[in-house]
């Protein structure tokens, strides 16, 4: 730009030095041409003098005073007819006229200057001499072009000296609008490229400023400019990474679905709540991951998100399969994502599992349910003891009467010793309802065979055989009624998986826990010869509201009975081999083995007490 700028400038100066040296040398012309013709005057006025007063010899001296006028090449007077009669240039030793003055002669006006140009670009003037109205002669003044091209010469030493000085000039303002400008503004315009090529590299800003004028305010602007970007992008930056970070971490399923209801953002709660990877979810539809009916329950939903833009708050939907591979309840919301005022661009899908809320809920139903049977069986049972006394009471007289037949006899013996059972079986069940709230020395036979004889009736249909391993005086202190609820289950599990002639062990003793070699205390071991367990399933047995039973089980036996031991400080495990592991492996059957251990601690009997009093007493005040 400054390089065109100073061709242009050059340029101009040329056509400005051209014009100029032009009009001087038409000006000098001019000039010359009026001197000439002055003199020519002067010279005539002279010797018209010199002739008025009869001294024709001053016409000689005015002509050599008028020679050596710097403007003058040559002088001369001559008479009318033009014969040279003064001289002081060459035709002084060839006095006579050339062709063309001749021929000048006759159109020589009176008063006026008459001038020619003669061969050799010379210029003359020629004036005629009156002296009483007689013409006497021309006083003829050659102009000296020596002396003009002289001027010229200086004209156009001036005019180059000026145009030297004008270009130095010119280049030296060319320089300093190339520092002030022209390097500013290429700074600027790298910046610029720079950015446009990288919007997040700022490393090579500020720009630096090397100039103090509107570019250099420019440079600074343009550097607060790029700043305040790189902190708005700072913020944005900001903003994202907590808004994912919520997404990532929020322990709730979040998504985030198109007009066509197809996902473009998942978390990873989302997914485990489909069972199906986050990137898998991106561009596929509710269809593609949820059953038909919960399906077109969130679809409506959405649609009707982006038809009112107004949120839809706490849909319940329930499906099976997921990660859980079980039944779910899901409390679902959907709420517009605007990313202008007036358009609604996704629906946000809230999505909270209430699965275990449902199921806790079921549970309680369940066990209220439980619980209204259990008062009721042992009220039944506490109103049925006092007849079977009476009924017992009335077989033994009966059974002692005197003339009895003896069959009859017979026949009584056995009403007995059924009402007998009856009897037991009713205090067992009232056993079962009052439990003590103090743990105590409990004579582990009793609890064991309490539990068995509850499943009497179960374990004789599937004819199974029972083997009770334990020492009838073994004991530990612990919460009976809980210790026994533990046992209930695992028998009960056992006889559930249990096919009919299949065997049952039972077995207690004296131990040490395999977790703490220290700790002694007493291992019951629960084992079956039933359908085991796959490691999938087995990986899962001690979570609440896991069972493989879809309709009989609540899946919270095992999760009890761990939380029983754990509050006894003890410990449970599993051992089991399912029906498939056994057909491969040679000479082997299913079946599965719990092991649980109580430790026999006073401290830790006293702690628990201790602890069980202050729940007691905190319910109590509540
Ligand atoms: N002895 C066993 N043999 C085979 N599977 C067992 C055995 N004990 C437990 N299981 C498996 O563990 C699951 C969980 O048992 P848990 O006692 O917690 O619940 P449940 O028996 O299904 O239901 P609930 O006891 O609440 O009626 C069972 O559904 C079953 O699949
Ligand atoms: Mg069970």
């Amino acid at each position: 730009m400054l390089a065109s700028l100073l061709a242009l400038e050059l340029l101009s100066l040329g056509l400005f030095a051209l014009l100029l040296f032009r009009q001087q040398t038409n000006e000098l012309t001019e000039r010359a041409h009026a001197r000439i013709a002055y003199e020519a005057r002067s010279l005539a006025l002279q010797a018209n003098e010199a002739l008025h007063q009869q001294q024709p010899q001053w016409v000689g001296l005015s002509v050599k005073m008028m020679g050596h006028s710097p403007t003058v090449a040559q002088a001369k007077v001559t008479d009318p007819a033009g014969n040279v009669l003064f001289s002081n240039g060459i035709e002084a030793n060839d006095p006579t006229l050339e062709p063309a003055e001749l021929k000048l002669i006759p159109q020589i006006k009176r008063d006026t200057a008459n001038c020619l140009t003669l061969a050799g670009d010379r210029w003359e003037c020629v004036y005629p001499i009156y002296t009483s109205d007689v013409l006497r002669g021309f006083a003829w003044v050659t102009y000296d072009k020596l002396w003009m091209n002289e001027q010229v010469d200086s004209i156009l030493r001036s005019t180059a000296i000026f145009g030297a000085i004008w270009v130095i000039a010119s280049a030296i303002l060319v320089l300093i609008m190339g520092r002030s400008i022209a390097q500013p503004i290429s700074v600027l315009h790298r910046g610029a490229t720079a950015l446009m090529h990288a919007p997040e590299d700022v490393s090579h800003f500020p720009l630096p400023v090397s100039v103090h004028n509107e570019i250099g305010d420019l440079i600074e602007t343009f550097n607060r400019m790029v700043a305040s970007l790189a902190e708005q992008r700072a913020g944005l930056n900001d903003t994202l990474s907590l808004l994912d970070s919520m997404l990532a971490n929020a322990p709730i399923g979040l998504a985030f679905v198109d007009r066509n209801k197809r996902f473009v953002r998942v978390n990873h709660v989302f997914a485990d709540l489909t069972g199906v990877a986050v990137s898998r979810h991106l561009g596929r539809t509710f269809a593609d991951l949820l059953p038909p009916s919960a399906t077109r329950e969130v679809e409506t939903a959405v649609e009707h998100v982006f038809q009112s833009e107004e949120p839809v708050r706490n849909l319940e939907l329930n499906g099976e399969g997921g990660k859980a591979r079980r039944p779910w309840t899901w409390l679902l919301s959907a709420y517009p994502v605007r990313t202008t005022p007036a358009q609604v661009r996704w629906a946000g899908v809230i999505a909270l599992d209430a699965s275990d809320r449902k199921r806790n809920e079921e549970a309680l139903r369940r066990s209220e349910k439980l619980a209204v049977t259990g008062r009721l069986a042992a009220s039944i049972a506490h109103e049925i003891n006092n007849p079977l006394e009476a009924i017992t009471n009335l077989l033994f007289l009966l059974r002692n009467f005197s003339d009895l037949p003896e069959p009859a006899r017979q026949y009584a013996t056995m009403a007995e010793y059924e009402v007998r059972r009856i009897s037991e079986i009713t205090q067992q069940t009232l056993r079962f309802y009052r439990q003590p709230t103090q743990p105590a020395r409990t004579a582990l036979s009793e609890l064991l065979d309490s539990v068995l004889s509850l499943y009497q009736g179960r374990i004789n249909s599937l004819d199974l055989h029972v083997e009770r391993k334990y020492d009838p005086e073994l004991t530990v202190f612990c919460f009976a009624g809980e210790i026994r609820q533990v046992f209930a289950n695992l028998i009960g599990n056992a006889i559930d998986a249990s096919s009919p002639a299949g065997r049952l062990l039972v077995r207690a003793r004296r131990s040490r826990d395999w977790k703490n070699p220290a700790q002694a205390g007493i291992r019951f071991a629960v084992a079956d010869t039933g359908s085991g367990m796959d490691p999938d399933v087995r990986e899962h047995i001690f979570e609440a509201f896991f069972t493989t039973k879809e309709v009989t089980g609540t899946g919270l036996g095992l999760w009890v009975s761990h939380e029983i031991v754990l509050k006894h400080h003890g410990s449970i495990r599993v051992r089991s081999r399912s029906a498939a592991q056994a057909n491969a492996a040679p000479k082997s059957s299913s079946g599965t083995v719990f092991e649980v251990f109580i430790p026999d601690n006073p401290d830790f009997a006293k702690e628990i007490a201790a602890a069980h009093a202050k729940a007691s007493a905190a319910a109590t005040a509540s």
